[in-house]
C-alpha cells in the first residue's frame, strides 16, 4: 500500500490544478491512496505517517509561496528528528510565470534540511497548464506510488 501526500498551495488555480493530476495518478497505481491537501491544512502528522511528499508551490517573487514555507516552518521542530519523517521520499512541483527554479531550490534546500529523499526530478509548469504537463504529472503520482509499493523508493 503506498500513501501520498500531496500538499499544495494555489491562488488562481494553477498548482492546484497540477496537484490534482499527481493524485489521479497516485490512485492510477494498484494499492494506492493519495491526500491531496491544502498546506495551510496540512501538518506534521501528514507528513510522518505518509509513505511520500509531493510538494506543489507557484513561484512568488522567485520563492515558494508563503503557505508552503508556512508548512516547513510549522513542522520543521517537529519532524527533523523523527525516524518516521527522515529520508521519507519526495518530489516538487512547481508552477510559475516563466521561471520556477528558484521556488524549486529553495524547497529542495529546506527538504535537505529535513533529510527527505528526492526521488524524482522536479517537475515545473511555466506560463499555462497544458494537456500534457497534466499527463507528466499523473505520470510522476503513478510512478511514485509504484515504486514505494515495489520498495523501489
Ligand atoms: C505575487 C506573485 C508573484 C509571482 N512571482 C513570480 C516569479 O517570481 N516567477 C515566476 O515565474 N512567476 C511568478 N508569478 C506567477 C505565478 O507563479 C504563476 O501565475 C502561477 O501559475 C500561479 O499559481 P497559482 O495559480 O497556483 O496561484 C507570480 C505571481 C504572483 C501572484
Amino acid at each position: 500500500m503506498a500513501d501520498v501526500l500531496v500538499t499544495y498551495h494555489s491562488q488562481s488555480g494553477n498548482t492546484r490544478k497540477l496537484a490534482e493530476s499527481v493524485a489521479e495518478g497516485v490512485r492510477d497505481a494498484p494499492n494506492s491512496r493519495a491526500r491531496l491537501k491544502e498546506a495551510f491544512n496540512t501538518h506534521a502528522s501528514d507528513i510522518r505517517e505518509c509513505d511520500a511528499v509531493v510538494f506543489c508551490s507557484p513561484e512568488y517573487f522567485g520563492y515558494m509561496s508563503g503557505a508552503i514555507k508556512d508548512l516547513f516552518d510549522r513542522t520543521y521542530e517537529e519532524l527533523k528528528d523523527d525516524p518516521r519523517s527522515v529520508r521519507k521520499p519526495y518530489c516538487i512541483v512547481v508552477s510559475a510565470g516563466n521561471d520556477g527554479s528558484g521556488a524549486v531550490r529553495q524547497i529542495e534546500r529546506l527538504c535537505k534540511g529535513y533529510r527527505f529523499r528526492k526521488v524524482q526530478d522536479p517537475i515545473i509548469c511555466r506560463a499555462k497548464v497544458t494537456g500534457e504537463i497534466l499527463a507528466k504529472c499523473r505520470e510522476l503520482g503513478a510512478t511514485l506510488a509504484e515504486g514505494i509499493s515495489l520498495g523501489i523508493f
